[in-house]
């Protein structure tokens, strides 16, 4: 079994810890690999080379710096399949996705890279004559990123991606459920050429090296994806620091009476049960009008009873296994709490009699909206449906939950689509289409308990990782005073 190091300061070392903890396969519980067990002398390292890296690379030109970003884009392509493999094999998804994962990677990679040439500021005039004022980006220092394993290529490179950009040094530590991923990828990010402690990775429990890297006080912001709780801890443990969240979803889709019906149960089921319902923007509510909810079932269902429950790399598989045993018992357990609740379970609801962590894709019905699998985050292959009378309720359903990440509605009429564009309460909205597959150039984050107001991806990702400098020049030779004071 081959034990896998951590990367400090442009060197592959052992955790000061000596202790390791390995990475499964879902599929069929198989050891991958020994990972490094991190604590905080290992991150005070990790902090200490970012430091020294900082003034170099902080003032390599910004479009200089975008060529180390395009290369690693180059060898993520060069590398697509045995990334995506890696992906399936570390936590589940099917292979297509994993692919698409890795894509997202290299889409993200490439788009900053020519942020490099941009990094807009703005100029504007001043009340003054003769001054000048103006706005330009520095980065913020050393950051940490803290990674979910859901998108184990994907998340740490919308992230990387910026930081490096913006000029910051980084210490990334991802979920312990996908470390081999993270290897992979900063294996690629060495091998691009980007200069040792710009880029320093940690492994290991969040209670031990995700403490250690909130708490540490030269660490200038965090950027977190993750559950609700965990960005709470964060928030509340981090000290004075600039900190990004991603938290959960409790994504809906509306199907409205006037909505092309084939359209959404493609969606739904899409949303629903793609990724195994493992992406914060999975649909995991169906807000449908009574007129048709009857109809819509029986085609849900029969399509749904047709998916195949396997391994990720099997062509034939739609629906891979979940991440890890924790989550498996978490969504079955969902499961009873629908059944007590009295919501009406028309499938699934089982675990596949096999080793790995599979389970069925499970739908409730009748469900009320302050239902608690109407209210949590399950983040499985659950779904609950719930009916409305009109478009109003539908949106006040949309909007009684804590979270608010992704949305959807289906309908016809312009003047349903425009009110729910408007109406409801959520980061991202998607039109005739379903919750997931959001594009890296564009804003992704959410509202309420899901996050505190950034946005990662395109323009605004860069207003994540970077900092505001508001620079005044005065060339009129004179004290002048703002604010009309002589
Ligand atoms: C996530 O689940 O945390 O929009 C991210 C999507 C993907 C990203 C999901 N592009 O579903």
């Amino acid at each position: 079994m081959q034990t896998y190091k951590i990367f400090i300061n442009g060197e592959w070392v052992n955790s000061v810890t000596g202790k390791t903890f390995s990475s499964l396969n879902p599929a069929n519980e198989q050891i991958l690999g020994e990972f490094q067990s991190c604590n905080y002398e290992d991150v005070n390292k990790a902090v200490n080379a970012a430091e020294k890296a900082y003034p170099e690379w902080s003032n390599v030109p910004a479009p200089k710096r975008g060529e180390f970003l395009l290369e690693i884009a180059r060898l993520l392509r060069k590398n697509k399949e045995r990334l995506g493999k890696l992906v399936t094999l570390e936590m589940g998804k099917i292979y297509k996705e994993a692919l698409g994962d890795v894509q997202e990677a290299i889409d993200i990679f490439e788009y900053m890279a020519g942020e490099g040439r941009r990094l807009f500021g703005i100029t504007t005039p001043s009340e003054l004559k003769n001054k000048h004022c103006m706005t330009i980006r520095t980065p913020i220092g050393i950051v940490g990123l803290i990674t979910p394993w859901n998108f184990p290529i994907a998340i740490p490179s919308w992230k990387i991606s910026a930081a490096l950009i913006c000029g910051n040094t980084m210490i990334f530590k991802p979920s312990s459920d996908t470390p081999l991923c993270a290897v992979e990828l900063v294996k690629i990010l060495e091998k691009a050429g980007v200069p040792k402690g710009v880029v320093n990775l940690i492994t290991g429990k969040g209670e031990d090296a995700g403490n250690a890297i909130i708490r540490n006080k030269k660490i200038r912001m965090i950027s977190f994806t993750g559950s609700r709780d965990t960005g709470e801890f964060i928030l509340k443990n981090s000290g004075i620091k600039k900190i990004g969240l991603e938290l959960g979803g409790k994504n809906p889709i509306i199907i409205m009476d006037d909505a092309n019906l084939e359209l959404a149960l493609e969606g739904v089921i899409w949303g629903a049960f793609g990724t195994s319902g493992q992406r914060c923007t999975a649909a995991s509510r169906v807000i449908i009008h009574k007129k048709i909810k009857d109809k819509f079932e029986k085609m849900l269902l029969n399509k749904v009873k047709k998916l195949r429950l396997g391994n990720g790399l099997d062509k034939n598989t739609d629906i891979g296994p979940l991440v890890n045993k924790k989550a498996l018992e978490k969504v079955h357990n969902y499961t009873q709490i629908g059944l007590k609740e009295g919501a009406k379970l028309i499938c699934g609801g089982k675990l596949l009699n096999k080793k790995g962590y599979f389970y069925f894709p499970t739908i409730f019905t009748n469900v009320d909206k302050n239902m608690r699998i109407a209210q949590e985050e399950i983040f499985g292959p659950s779904l609950a449906i719930i009916t409305v009378n009109n478009l109003q309720e539908a949106i006040e359903v949309c909007n009684s939950v804590q979270y608010g990440l992704s949305s959807s509605i289906y309908t016809n009429n312009i003047a349903n689509a425009f009110t729910a564009m408007q109406k409801i309460e959520a980061g991202i909205v998607y039109i005739n289409s379903s919750t997931i597959g959001s594009e890296v150039h564009l804003p992704f984050g959410g509202v309420k308990q899901t996050g505190n107001g950034t946005r990662e991806g395109g323009v605004t990702g860069i207003d994540e990782f970077s900092e505001i400098k508001t620079i005044y020049v005065d060339y009129s030779g004179k004290l002048q005073k703002a604010q009309g004071i002589n």
